[in-house]
This record gives structure tokens, sequence and C-alpha cells, in this order.
């Protein structure tokens, strides 16, 4: 295996069962994505985007084949291992923002760093901080996610996303509910992430966003129909290759 595989999937197959209707989401699907990509997944709607994402992102188990996320097969680990990978190695960002509605914003971005005992509180705190300064929301700590914009909500999940410093950010149609400023303020906001070492892999239907990556994929009835590489690759591939 190379060694700067992040993400291995072999023949992995996502089936899902509704009634007596089975549907093959992500068929047979072979995928590696390396340290330092910034990788766009598209494809008509109920091609299988997001089950890939979710399988990649540990949300979701895969039905069959093998997943290796840094080497180690994860298929067969417990929910407490795969949420602590989840925890420690990846960010996401959603189409609907996903914050949790009750909490501030502080609370929100802290969330991913609730469980890391590898960080003092004060860290902690900084962290925070900076995240919100990062996304220009540090003037809205204390605001529930209700009393934001959208574009501004999104910045939040951004932050979120990468406070705990991930090794890849994982996107699904992140711009999909904004306005066009909004959308290229949390793309540009990515692209600073990955400017700074972070794998990207996003799902977008809009092909305006899909010029900074690296690799583009094109997704149909849940197999890989092509795929097209680009340089650079980002920062982190460079300094590891
Ligand atoms: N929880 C589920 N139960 C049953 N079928 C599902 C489930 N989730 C997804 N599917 C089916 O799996 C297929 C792939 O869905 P998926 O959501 O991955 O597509 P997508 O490419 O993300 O589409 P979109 O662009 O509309 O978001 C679709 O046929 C969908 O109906
Ligand atoms: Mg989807």
């Amino acid at each position: 295996m190379n060694g700067n595989n992040l993400i291995q999937f072999e023949k992995v197959t996502k089936i899902y069962q509704a009634g007596d209707v089975e549907t093959f989401a992500i068929h047979e699907v072979d995928l590696q994505i390396k340290r330092g990509e910034y990788v766009v997944i598209s494809g008509p709607s109920g091609g299988g985007k997001s089950s890939i994402l979710s399988v990649m992102g540990l949300l979701d188990k895969c039905t069959s084949g093998r997943y290796l996320f840094k080497g180690s097969d994860v298929t067969g680990m417990s929910r407490s291992e795969l949420a602590k990978i989840r925890n420690t190695e990846m960010g996401f960002v959603f189409q609907s923002f996903n914050l949790i509605d009750t909490i501030s914003v502080y609370d929100n971005v802290a969330l991913p760093l609730r469980y890391r005992d590898d960080i003092s509180a004060k860290e902690k705190d900084q962290r925070v901080k900076d995240a919100l300064l990062n996304v220009g929301m540090d003037h809205r700590l204390k605001h529930l996610p209700a009393q934001l914009s959208g574009g501004q909500q999104q910045r939040v999940a951004v932050a979120r996303a990468f406070v705990g410093s991930p090794s890849i950010i994982l996107a699904d149609e992140p711009t999909g509910n904004l306005d066009s400023k909004s959308a290229e303020i949390v793309m540009e906001l990515l692209q600073k992430q990955f400017d700074s070492g972070v794998t990207i892999c996003m799902v977008t239907h809009d092909p305006r966003y899909t010029t900074d990556a690296t690799r583009a994929i094109h997704v149909f009835d849940g197999s890989i129909q092509s795929e097209e590489f680009r340089t650079p690759m980002g920062k982190a591939e460079i300094a590891t290759a």
C-alpha cells in the first residue's frame, strides 16, 4: 500500500434495503485518496455521492468490500474506535449546516474538541476562538445558530470542521443552500484549509466550484464513471512525497 493513502476503498459496496427494494447505492468502488488531494465528486442525483461520503466519513458501514483509513482496515472496528477516528481525523461540512440549535456558536465549534484529552482546556478555548476568527465569525461567539444567516452558519460549520486539525475535510454540497456570495466565501475557506495541508473531499453539483480540485470524479449509478487528475497537488502531498 502507498503510505500516502488516507482513504482506500477496495470494492466497496453499499446496499440499502427499504422493504423488499434493494438499492446498490455504491457498487464495487475502488478509490484511493492521498494526503494533499482536493477531490471533487459530482454526478446526477441518486448516483451515490452522499453514500460514498457517509462510508468515507465512518458515518455508515459498507455492505461488502474493504475500507482502509491510513492503512488500517476500519471495516470491522467497533463504534467507539470509529468515533475516535472520526473525531480526531475528520471534519464534516453538510449542505444543511447541521449545527446544534440549542447551543451557542462557540459551543458548536468546541464540540469536536470535547473528548480530546490530548488538548488542554486552555488550548481548546484558544483553538475555538482562532477558528472563529479564521472564518470571520469571532463577533458572534454567544449567538445561537438560528440568529445567524445561512452563510454565517456555514462559516461556523467550516470552523467546526477544522478546529480539531483533521487530516481530511468531507463536505457534502457545502454551497447547496447558499447564495453565490456566501458560497464563494465558504469555498475560499475550504481552499485556505487545503492550502494549509488539509486533504479535501467534496461533493458538489456546481461546476464553478470544481476548479480548485486536484482530481474530479464523476459518479453514476453507484460507480465511478470517470476521473480526471489535475496538478498541482497540495502542500501535504508535496511535504510527504
Ligand atoms: N437510507 C436509505 N435507505 C434507502 N435507500 C437509500 C438511503 N440512502 C440513499 N438511498 C438510495 O441510494 C441511492 C444513492 O443515494 P445518495 O444519497 O448517495 O445519492 P446522491 O448522489 O448523494 O444524490 P443527491 O445528488 O440527490 O444528493 C439512491 O437511489 C437513494 O435512493
Ligand atoms: Mg447527496
